[in-house]
């Protein structure tokens, strides 16, 4: 098989976006744009993942990381200049080269898979990965000649009104033989109106040596959406979320209202998990079978155990074991893990806490830097008082404690394993297993008080 490189255009500082941000770091469904195309790229049989970087953009760098070799492109010419700056890595190389621009999300790598396969079968020294585009404004047209082959690429700004009808546009996405792409890109000139060195015209001068040129056209012109602006931000994340979302539906997961759900591209959901409107699932999000998450609850970078319901609650970065009911109104809060059958209810807020299998704290209280045991009972409005206003220090609650309604751990203390603490205590001295604590005032009762404060007469 030939050699398979590809380039990734990503230097753009994107200024139709008005950001700080770099235009290909948006992200579309919680992954920044580059992002999307190059996990599609990485599925792709690729010798070498090459992506174009403006100077002074270390953050497209630090997001991609190890996943890309990188080029800068110090002045934005072009995105034939662009290209220009693999030259060094690429130029010599037999093989055949992929370009994608970084701002076209949606492109699958299904799609990529089916424009190279075209490429080789046409035997073809460019290929252009085309669509039909109901509304074509700003993408480039695709000129074809009389017998109905490509002839070459005209941008919006640079088209005749003649030319502006036409509604097959470039994706922006191209398979080329690898040394041609580099040798015609020494001949594309910047006379056009925007006085760049475009790569589309690499085309027209390869059709100029009676090279073959083709196209591949996608049938679904979403994949080829090119963000420039907020608009078409908005458009990939409606596209991308509508396509996620029936992924999962197609896959056996309930979702009451899709276009309110909002998933992301790598989150798992197991078989008839139930999603209610409003519900966020980000980042590695794991959601075992027959779950029930939402209505509106938002959890990122979870794994949560089959049967378990996260009702109106946000949890982060933490484990949630099976048949665990989560909410209403609860928060779990980052390194977190609940065992099985736990259950964290409404007004509950857990941060680096473990919860072991059957422990309970179902109504209003602060669990934070604890080590809880299993078949524990945390009366409501227990805190654990893990902040000296230096440090944080860790509570510990052995298997079996029953915790008293609003009761004050101050840490660092450990309740023994089967051990009482009696409602309102405060407790700063650990309690051995099997112990009773009760660290409250006593309780005075003045006989006849109210009575007689009420017959002292006002004046
Ligand atoms: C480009 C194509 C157009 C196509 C459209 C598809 C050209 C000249 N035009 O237009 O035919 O229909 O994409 O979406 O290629 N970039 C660089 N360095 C540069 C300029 C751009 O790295 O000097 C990068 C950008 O970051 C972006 C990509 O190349 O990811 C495309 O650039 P952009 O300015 O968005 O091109 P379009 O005007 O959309
Ligand atoms: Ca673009």
């Amino acid at each position: 098989m030939t050699n398979r490189y590809a380039v990734v255009l990503a230097a753009g500082q994107g200024t139709r976006m008005k950001s700080k941000l770099y235009k290909v770091l948006h992200p579309v469904c919680g992954k920044p744009m580059v992002q999307h195309v190059v996990d599609q790229l990485k599925t792709l049989d690729l010798s070498e993942l090459i992506t174009v970087v403006g100077h002074g953009a270390e953050k497209v760098q630090d997001q991609l990381g190890d996943d890309s070799h990188y080029v800068i492109q110090k002045e934005q010419l072009g995105t034939g200049h662009a290209v220009l700056q693999a030259e060094d890595i690429l130029a010599d190389k037999e093989g055949t080269t992929v370009v994608v621009c970084g701002d076209t999300p949606l492109l699958t790598a299904d799609t990529l898979q089916q424009l190279l396969d075209h490429h080789d079968q046409e035997g073809a020294k460019a290929t252009v990965l085309t669509a039909h585009a109901e509304d074509p404004q700003g993408y480039g047209r695709v000129i074809r000649g009389g017998n109905g082959q490509v002839e070459r690429i005209v941008e919006q700004k640079d088209a005749s009104d003649e030319e502006q009808a036409i509604q097959e546009i470039n994706t922006g996405t191209y398979c080329f033989d690898n040394k041609m792409l580099f040798q015609a890109l020494q001949n594309v000139s910047n006379d056009n109106v925007q006085g760049e060195y475009y790569l589309p015209d690499v085309v027209e001068i390869l059709k100029g040596q009676s090279e073959t040129i083709s196209a591949y056209q996608t049938p679904d012109f979403s994949e080829s959406l090119g963000v420039n602006d907020r608009v078409a931000l908005s458009k990939a994340e409606t596209l991308m979320k509508q396509r996620i979302n029936e992924k999962h539906m197609r896959a056996g997961v309930t979702i009451v209202d899709p276009s309110n759900t909002y998933i992301g591209p790598d989150v798992k959901i197991g078989q008839d998990v139930m999603v209610h409107p409003g519900s966020i699932l980000k980042g590695d999000t794991v959601v075992e079978a027959d779950a029930e998450i939402g209505p509106h609850s938002t959890i990122e970078d979870c794994h949560v155990g089959a049967e378990s319901v996260v009702k109106q609650s946000v949890a982060n970065n933490s484990r949630i074991g099976a048949r665990v009911q989560v909410g209403p109104f609860a928060h779990i809060r980052p390194q977190s893990s609940l065992g099985d059958d736990v259950k964290v209810g409404n007004f509950v807020e857990v941060k680096k806490a473990s919860f072991g299998d059957g422990s309970k704290a179902s109504h209003l209280s602060y669990i934070g830097d604890a080590e809880v045991g299993s078949g524990v009972n945390i009366g409501c409005g227990t805190i654990t008082v893990n902040y000296d206003g230096q440090n944080k220090h860790l509570t510990t609650i052995e298997d079996d404690a029953f915790i008293g309604c609003n009761s004050n751990l101050i840490a660092p203390v450990t309740v023994g394993k089967g051990a009482y603490v009696a409602a309102g205590s405060t407790i700063n001295k650990d309690v051995p297993a099997e112990a009773l604590s009760i660290a409250r005032s006593r309780q005075t009762n003045k006989e006849g008080y109210a009575s007689r404060i009420k017959s002292i007469k006002k004046d």
